[in-house]
This record gives structure tokens, sequence and C-alpha cells, in this order.
């Protein structure tokens, strides 16, 4: 690495519009995130319109918050995928744009592999297992021969989504992670599916029996069962493919990993192996930019270089195509 470079991260995957600048160092120079407000769920469209109004206060707000200019940009990445597509493209255009008229590289990332490295920088985690969850993956990954693979994840809808679309069903407000999780400290529990296939998970029945339950239930209770139910199948494919695996460390990722009851389970699930638990900071547990930018960082100073003609957003971009070359 010879001098300090400055990259900048554009994230856009889905509601959240972020714009972050991480120096090559692994400083966290500015990190804005824009919510689009998520009224009866994501339409993709909407989304992007969003972004695309906000992009360029985003950016702006990101440049000064790290006392810069856009000239003092070395790199741009982005979220290449994967994401809805209206979202991914206003994220891509814009990292092309700056490329393109500053003269500077352009790395395209994939947003779950962002997720784990500005884990790992925080946190410092060497070799981690990572569950990341959120409202739309779920996924328990692990760095094996020159890749993220796959170790288990979800069937069907992600846990982020099983719990906002229960919330919403339920008229609970948002954000429904949040306010289930208060709820659920004063419910009991009762049993609901618990659906574990192999190593891959399935939250859409649980999903239907618990809207189906809160028509008996008191609300705290269904809110408690829903958690339990769910964490308990995270934690059982955590644990199985913690062993699988042969890893020494268990780190959370995306937004759900904010949630107190499932850090305790799976903290509890580390030890019993002997294996550091480690949730980076909540303001990167999130989708935001500084993640995207410090991937760039990473996938640049490891030699690779887009055209672009390499930028075209993957919408089903997978965690195991990218060959890992910076570790
Ligand atoms: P991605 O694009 O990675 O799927 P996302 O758009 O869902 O991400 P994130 O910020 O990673 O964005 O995660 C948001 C999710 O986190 C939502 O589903 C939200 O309900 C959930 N969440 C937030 N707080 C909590 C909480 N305390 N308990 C459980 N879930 C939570
Ligand atoms: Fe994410």
């Amino acid at each position: 690495m010879e001098r300090n470079l400055i990259c900048l991260g554009i994230e856009g995957t889905a509601e959240k519009l972020g714009a972050g600048i991480v120096s090559s160092s692994g400083k966290i120079l500015a990190n804005v995130v824009k919510y689009h407000s998520l009224v009866g769920g994501i339409h993709p469209r909407e989304a992007a319109q969003h972004h695309a109004e906000n992009m360029k206060a985003t950016l702006e707000q990101a440049l000064q918050n790290a006392s810069i200019g856009l000239g003092d940009i070395d790199i741009v990445a982005f979220s290449q995928g994967p994401g809805l597509g209206p979202c991914l493209r206003v994220a891509a255009v814009s990292a092309r744009t700056i490329s393109l008229a500053k003269k500077i590289p352009i790395i395209g990332v994939n947003h779950c592999i962002a997720h784990i490295e500005i884990g790992r920088l925080l946190t410092k985690a060497k070799d981690p297992l990572t569950l990341y969850v959120s409202g739309g993956n779920t996924q328990v990954t692990a760095y094996t021969e020159g890749r993220y693979r796959v170790f288990g994840e979800t069937l069907d809808i992600a846990i982020g989504n099983c719990i906002d679309q229960f919330a919403r069903e339920m008229k609970l407000g948002s954000p429904g992670g949040a306010i289930v999780e208060k709820l659920a400290r004063s419910g009991s529990y009762f049993e609901l599916p618990y659906v574990v296939k192999g190593m891959d998970l399935s939250f859409s029945g649980l999903l239907t029996a618990a809207i189906e339950a809160a028509k008996k239930q008191k609300i705290e209770d269904v809110c408690y069962s829903l958690q339990e139910t769910a964490f308990s199948m995270l934690v059982e494919v955590t644990e199985r493919a913690l062993a699988h695996a042969e890893k020494k460390e268990v780190m959370l990722a995306g937004g759900v990993a904010v949630n107190r009851r499932l850090q305790e389970m799976i903290a509890l699930m580390a030890r019993e192996h002997n294996a550091k638990f480690l949730v980076p900071p909540k303001n990167v547990l999130g989708d935001n930019g500084a993640m995207i930018a410090w991937l760039g960082i990473l996938m640049y100073d490891s030699g690779v270089r887009h055209k672009i003609e390499d930028t075209m957003v993957k919408q089903r971009f997978r965690t195991d195509e990218v060959e890992v070359k910076w570790r």
C-alpha cells in the first residue's frame, strides 16, 4: 500500500441510502445514512426515487463530515448487489458518474461481504463465522479456501422481513424489530413452527402462524415466542456451521444483530464452544456506506480493477461468487 487512499462508498441496495468515506488505514471519516420511510413495505421504484432525490445531499453531507472535497477521493466503491434492481442502479450510476468525471477507479462490491469486512475491521475479529441477519438477508458464512462460503441461509424470507411483516400486520408501527423486541420482554412462550431444513431456514410458516396466533394470544406472548423460535433456529444453524467450519470466533452483522436477545443467545452458544463472540458497533450493523468504502479499499489494494463495463448491477450477487484476494 503506497499512501493513505481515500474511498467513497455508496450503498443503496434497499430502502437505505448511504455514503461513507474511509481511508486505507481503516479510519471512518464519514458515514451518512438516509432512510426511505417504510410505509407498507419496500416499493423498489419509490425507494430508488428516494435515493436519486437524496443522492446529492447525502454525498455532500459525507464530504462535509469528512472535511474534504470530491477532488480528494481516490476511489469510488458502490454496492453492486444483491438487492433491488432500481435501487442498485441509482447507486451504480452515481458511482460511474463520479468515476468518469473525476477519472478515479471504480469498484463494485458485494454488499454481504461488506457487512463482514467492516465487522472484522471494527471488532478486530480475525477469521469469524458470521451470522448476517437483516431485512433482506439471513446467511451464515465463513472464509475457506479463498471465498466466503455460505453454510446456511434462508429458503424464503429473511428474519428481519419476517419480524417487520409481523409488526406491520399487527399495526405495531415502525421500526418493527425494535418494537417487537420491547414487547417480547414481558411475554411468555408458546410453541410456533420451527423450520430448519439441513443447514437452511424458513421463516414464512412462522410468520403466518404468528399472525394467526395473535388473534387469540397476548401480543407480548406472540412477540416473545416469535423471537425465541426464530432466534433458536438461527442459533442451531450457526452452531452447526461453527463446528463444521472449525472457527474460533462468531460475529454478528446486519440490522437484526442489534437485538439484545439474539446477541445473548448467540453469545451463550459461542461460549459453550469456546469461541469468541463479537458484535460490531450499532452504526455499522445496518446498511451503510462506510462498509462499502472499506471493502472497496480492500479490493483495490489487493489488485482488483473494474472497468465501467464490469459495473452492471447484480440483483442476485452471491457471497461465494467473489474471489477474496485480500485475505
Ligand atoms: P439488507 O439490505 O442487508 O437486507 P436491510 O435493508 O434490511 O438490509 P438493515 O439496516 O441491515 O437493512 O436491517 C434492517 C432490519 O433490522 C429490519 O428488518 C429491522 O426490523 C431489523 N431490526 C432493527 N432493529 C431490530 C431489533 N431491535 N430487533 C430485531 N430486528 C431489528
Ligand atoms: Fe445489508
